[in-house]
Order: structure tokens, then C-alpha cells, then sequence
């Protein structure tokens, strides 16, 4: 029998290799990062003690997961390694110690050492091949040593340069790939709309998308990437990694600004805590920060240990997941009558903040993670985005424990839920009089995103649903003065405001209005392809769903619903009172792009507060002139009009060398000349 050391070394092997094929190939993980880190660190621990046990097939031997079938082997000429983690100001001063007596080692004085810092961008690593200029490779990372060819899909992201002038013979760019926050929560979205697993965070959703197998889906997804270092070269060599990046910027490739040198350890811990600050505010996830040794020769003279280069090191954030228990799941209905099954946990913080529910998406998702009221459970915050549950993480459950199963009632109207035969989700059928779902129709319309009626919260919606005032939408601009006064705590004043707050909504754009109206799957990007595609809620009634299909971002199960839902006889109903209230139901001159404008065929994107006028303000001036507000910067970008506090969205222009303008060279170029920097 074999030693009990041998049987635990062999077990986490197995549990490893099968986590590592969950998150690398399924792009599907059942463990938090850091339970990984802790069943791997433990592997490491026994091997270090027992080396002859080592096998080649340890995960401590290799990065990531064999390529799968279906996508060429792509052998990577210099290995795609991975980083060793550190989470403490003293492991970080241990690396450099580490660094330094390496280097004594080694025979080399390095004088002091200069230190690049980067954002660790949580996306998928990607390889890129630049034969002559030209860009004839892209490959995942696979195990480090074999990736996938994803060459077809590479192409599909807009701002990766094709062709690179003045290039060496031979150049492989190295680089992450991710998809924004924004545009992450709203494929999720859809996914759920349409029964399809949820994506666990932008990472896995961008290695899903990268890995398609049809180029048109990855086409349909707005990948980015952050070019941050260079493999093979034959024809070129650099000094040191931050010529490098300048290198990359000089030519086009996305390079993110805020990569930064020290003289100092001190000084790369204050970069990892101002990157820690500035974590929410960016539209793309990072989970912590990369240092890397800016000499290339120290690089050489450093080496590697197993898998990680002694020359780097990332510095991991706390995590965005902890685990908890879920005591109990309840369901709530949605705005369509689906049941929505929330999860009740014993308080947790996770990435900052403290959480005590979270979502478990729909039935289907429930089932397919087998999460149960009393299991421990993985819960994760990613971004802006509702903390979700991810998994269990109970192996020994009580006997008798079930798999949780939605009520036979509703649980706001009480009326019997039914399950459609053609869908995965048992619902509500009571539609017209279910409060619950009128309640989150209600709130969905009036959240900032939507109409932003200030001083209509979820608590006013819930009181005035209650108090019988309203019961739909539309009867929200039937409320009078005086009946708002007659209600307990709320005075002359409140009243006044709240109805000038209503008023105003009424000039609020038709796309806004669409997304607000919560047709199934049409969030706000969406709702605005479709108004500028068809102008007015009529002709996009009348549109058949393969012509809705065309729409940009709106795939054919979502074209059936949006059709489906306006040719419903309840929908039409409040359409049609919100019209005669004033709300605008078609593109207004001011949001019609204008043929033949300064702009025409223009692509602008605005970030940032301007001094004396509102975004939506700043959209319809573009569109005015015949250009067009596109959310987030690519290569193609024409013009970035950036505020005050501008984010992300300024840094990734400055990258790609798109033009920046202020708020006077936004007037310029609206007035036709040229706007200047
Ligand atoms: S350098 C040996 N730089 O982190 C150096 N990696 O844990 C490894 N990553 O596979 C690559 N941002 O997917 C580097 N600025 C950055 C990065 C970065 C994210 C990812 C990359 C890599 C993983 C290593």
C-alpha cells in the first residue's frame, strides 16, 4: 500500500489537474482562486519535501491546462509562463531580497534595480505572431508550452493591429485579452435570458469567446486587449521591458498608460495600493499588479524556478470571492414572472464590501451548480456586477438534503407557477395583477440607467404600489400633486419636486426609453443599436424577428422576444400611454444622425463630466453633426471628448493615439474645424 504521503500527493494531483481542466477548458471553475491556491500550495509543500515523488503530470510541472480539441497545437518558440504570488508588504520585500541574492549568486553586481509595475489584467493570455509585419499567429497560452490557434478569432478585435509598420522579420507580441465590465454583465444577461449558463467573471467569459468556434460569435463580442510584453524576436532585441512597451505603443498596440518605473520596492508598494483604489472606476477587471525587473539581462541572469520567472512577481489583491453559508434560498419574481432564486447567506466580506445575499441566477443554473440551503458556498463579486453564487464547496451534506425546488405559488401573488413546456424557467403566470412583477417593472424603469426619476426609489415604487396609486409604468405620469401630498411624510415640497422630476423625464431620448421599457435581454447598448436602426417603436413592432435579428449585439432567441413582447396586446397597452403622456417614442432630430454633418461616418466616444452639459446632451450634439457615440475606445475611434475625471476610457485613447479633445476642441469639431489636441 502506498504511503500516506504518496496517497495525499496523488489525490491533490488529481483534484488539481480536474480544477485546472474546469477553469482552462470548461472556463467553468467549482473553487475560489484562493481554495486553489491553497490545495496547489499544499502540493507544492510535499513535493518540496518528497522531490523524488515529482511526476511530469504534477501541476506544479506546467501552467494551465493541454490545448483542447478542435483548435490547432500552436508550440510557443519561448514558454508562456506563469507568476508567483504575493499577497503581504513583506512578501513583496522577500522577492526582492530573493532577487538580490540570486543575482549575488550568479556572480552579478546589479547596482540599484529599477522596477516596472502593471496592472494585472484578469483576462485570458493570449500570444500574437508578427511575420514581417504581418499578424499570421494568435494563440492561447494552453499549458504553457502548446497553445490553441484562435487566429480567426484574434482577427476579430478592432484594435489589434493587422499590420505593423517598420517590423523586424519576427516579433510575438504577448498580451491579455478581456472583455469589458459593461459589456461582460450585458452578455451575461443575455445568456440568462436565454437559459444559458452565466459566465463565473470577465475571465472566463473572454476565454469562452475567444475560444469559439465560429469566428462570427467571437466577432459579436467586444474583446479588448492589453499588449504588456514580447516572446520570439529575430531582427529586433531590447534592453530593457519598458522599451519594450514603447516599443508596442510606438506601434499600435493597446498599452496600458498607467505602467509605471521605481527605483524602489517602497515605491512599487504605493503603485499596488494606488492600483488597489483605482480598481473599482476601471471598465476592465485587474487582480492585482505585476512587477517585473526592468533589465533584460538581469532576466537572463535570474532564470526561471519551475514555472514562474524569478524576475516577476504579481501582487494579488484580497480576493473578489470568499466562502459562506447559504442558509436559506428564496425566490423572488422577475420582471417577466420568472422565478428568480436568491441566495441567504451568513454575512461576508467579499472584495471590499460586506454581502449577505447574493444571486443564484434561474432554476437551470440552480440545478446545473447543485447548490442547497445549508451547504458552504463560493460567493463572487466581480465588478459593478450583483454578488453571485458560484458553486458548493460541501462534500458531506446531511442525508436527506434536497435539491431545492421553486414554490407551487407565487410568492407575491400567490397565483399557481406554471412551467412553460419550451422553457427552462417556471413563472408567474398572472402578468396583469402580479404586484411583484409590476414592482420590478417599476423599479427597472425608473433606476438611473433608465429614466432616473429622482425621488422615485424602490421604497417610493413599493409604497405607491401599495397605497394602490399605481400599477403599472404609464400610471407613474398619471400621479397628481395632490394626491402625492395627501400621502404620510411626504410634504408640499417633496410632492412639487417629484412631479417636476417626472415632468422632466418626459424629454429623456427614445433609446433610453426602449432600454427602460425592459424588453426580455435589451439592455442599454442594445436598446440604443435598435432605436438608431429603426428610428421609432412602430417599426420596430412592425419588424418581423430576422429583421430585428440585423441589429447589432441582438441574436435570433433575443429577436423572437423582442418581437414577441411588443406584439404583446399588455405591452402595446402601456406603449401606447406612455406615447399619449409625451414620452418619446422615436429618435428625436437631435439623436438621428444627420446626413452630411461634420461628423458623418464619425465615431466619438465620450467619458468624463463636461463642464455644462449632460452626456446624453454631448450624445445628441454628435449625432446632430452625423456622427455616431459608440461606448467603449477601439482603434477605430475617431475622437474620445474627455471631462472631468475621466477614467479609463481617456487612458486606453491615449494608448491607441486616438485623439483627445477638451470641451473646446469638442465645439470645434462640432463646428466642423479642426479640433486640435
Ligand atoms: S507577464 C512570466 N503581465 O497573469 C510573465 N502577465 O499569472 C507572465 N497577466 O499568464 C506574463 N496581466 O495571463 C504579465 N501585465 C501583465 C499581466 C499578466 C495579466 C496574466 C497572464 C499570465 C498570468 C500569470
Amino acid at each position: 500500500m502506498a504511503e500516506p504521503v504518496e496517497r495525499r500527493i496523488a489525490e491533490l494531483r488529481d483534484e488539481l489537474n480536474r480544477h485546472i481542466y474546469l477553469y482552462y477548458t470548461k472556463d467553468s471553475p467549482e473553487i475560489s482562486d484562493e481554495e486553489y491556491d491553497g490545495l496547489y500550495a499544499e502540493l507544492a509543500e510535499l513535493e518540496k519535501a518528497n522531490p523524488e515523488l515529482i511526476s511530469g503530470d504534477s501541476p506544479t510541472q506546467r501552467v494551465g491546462a493541454p490545448p483542447s480539441e478542435g483548435f490547432e497545437p500552436v508550440e510557443h518558440a519561448i514558454p508562456m509562463l506563469s507568476l508567483a504570488n504575493a499577497r503581504t508588504a513583506e512578501e513583496m520585500v522577500a522577492w526582492e531580497t530573493r532577487v538580490r541574492n540570486q543575482l549575488d549568486r550568479a556572480g552579478v553586481d546589479p547596482g540599484p534595480i529599477s522596477f516596472v509595475t502593471e496592472p494585472k489584467i484578469d483576462g485570458l493570455a493570449i500570444s500574437l505572431t508578427y511575420e514581417d509585419g504581418v499578424l499570421v499567429r494568435g494563440a492561447t497560452r494552453g499549458d504553457g508550452r502548446v497553445g490553441e490557434d484562435v487566429t480567426r478569432n484574434i482577427e476579430t478585435i478592432a484594435e489589434l493591429p493587422k499590420r505593423i509598420e517598420g517590423a523586424p522579420a519576427l516579433v510575438e507580441v504577448r498580451g491579455e485579452v478581456y472583455l469589458p465590465i459593461e459589456a461582460f454583465a450585458e452578455l451575461n444577461q443575455r445568456r440568462l435570458d436565454a437559459g444559458e449558463p452565466a459566465f463565473a467573471n470577465p475571465r472566463n467569459s473572454a476565454a469562452g469567446s475567444i475560444r469559439q468556434h465560429d469566428p462570427r460569435v467571437a466577432a459579436e463580442r467586444p474583446l479588448a486587449v492589453w499588449a504588456y510584453g514580447i516572446g520570439a524576436t529575430d531582427g529586433i532585441s531590447f534592453e530593457t521591458h519598458s522599451d519594450q512597451i514603447e516599443w508596442l505603443g510606438s506601434k499600435g498596440f493597446p498599452v496600458n498608460p498607467d505602467i509605471d518605473t521605481h527605483d524602489s520596492i517602497e515605491s512599487v508598494l504605493e503603485r499596488c495600493d494606488w492600483w488597489l483604489n483605482r480598481r473599482d472606476d476601471l471598465d476592465f477587471e485587474i487582480d492585482g499588479v505585476v512587477i517585473k525587473v526592468d533589465r533584460l539581462d538581469l532576466w537572463d541572469a535570474l532564470g526561471t524556478a519551475g514555472r514562474e520567472p524569478r524576475w516577476s512577481i504579481a501582487w494579488k489583491f484580497p480576493p473578489s470571492t470568499a466562502t459562506t453559508l447559504l442558509e436559506e434560498i428564496d425566490w423572488n419574481v422577475g420582471r417577466t414572472g420568472h422565478l428568480v432564486p436568491w441566495a441567504l447567506l451568513e454575512p461576508v466580506r467579499v472584495g471590499g464590501v460586506t454581502v449577505s445575499t447574493a444571486t443564484l441566477h434561474n432554476e437551470e443554473d440552480l440545478a446545473r451548480k447543485d447548490v442547497r440551503a445549508g451547504d458552504e458556498v463560493i460567493v463572487l463579486r466581480a465588478g459593478d456586477v450583483i454578488p453571485q453564487v458560484v458553486s458548493a464547496v460541501t462534500t458531506d451534506r446531511p442525508k436527506g438534503s434536497r435539491p431545492p425546488k421553486p414554490p407551487k405559488k407565487c410568492p407575491a401573488c400567490g397565483t399557481e407557477i406554471v412551467k412553460p413546456e419550451d422553457s427552462v424557467f417556471s413563472i408567474c403566470p398572472n402578468h396583469r395583477g402580479c404586484p411583484g412583477q409590476a414592482f420590478q417593472h417599476l423599479k427597472h424603469f425608473v433606476h438611473r440607467g433608465a429614466m432616473d426619476i429622482e425621488g422615485l426609489g424602490e421604497k417610493q415604487v413599493q409604497r405607491f404600489l401599495d397605497e394602490g396609486l399605481i400599477s403599472d409604468v404609464a400610471d407613474i405620469y398619471s400621479l397628481r400633486q395632490e394626491e402625492l401630498e395627501q400621502l404620510s411624510g411626504m410634504g408640499a415640497v417633496s410632492a412639487s419636486n417629484l412631479v417636476a422630476e417626472i415632468e422632466r423625464s418626459k424629454s429623456i431620448p427614445f433609446s433610453r426609453v426602449l432600454f427602460a421599457l425592459g424588453l426580455p435581454g435589451v439592455g442599454a447598448v442594445t436598446a440604443e443599436a435598435l432605436a438608431e436602426e429603426f428610428g421609432d417603436i412602430d417599426a420596430i413592432r412592425a419588424a418581423d424577428p430576422e429583421t430585428i435579428q440585423r441589429t447589432e449585439g441582438v441574436g435570433p432567441i433575443m429577436a423572437h422576444q423582442i418581437s414577441e413582447s411588443l406584439a404583446d396586446d399588455r405591452t402595446w397597452d402601456i406603449v401606447q400611454r406612455l406615447r399619449a403622456a409625451g414620452l418619446k417614442m422615436e429618435l428625436g432630430e437631435d439623436e438621428r444622425r444627420a446626413e452630411g454633418g461634420p461628423l458623418e461616418g464619425r465615431t466619438v466616444v465620450l467619458t468624463g463630466t463636461l463642464p455644462d452639459m449632460t452626456r446624453d446632451e454631448a450624445a445628441a450634439l454628435v449625432k446632430g453633426a452625423g456622427g455616431k457615440v459608440v461606448g467603449s475606445v477601439s482603434k477605430k475611434t475617431d475622437y474620445v471628448v474627455a471631462g472631468e475625471s475621466a477614467g479609463s476610457k481617456l487612458a486606453k485613447a491615449e494608448s491607441l493615439g486616438v485623439p483627445v479633445l477638451d470641451r473646446e476642441g469638442f465645439d470645434r469639431l462640432l463646428a466642423g474645424e479642426e479640433p486640435g489636441g
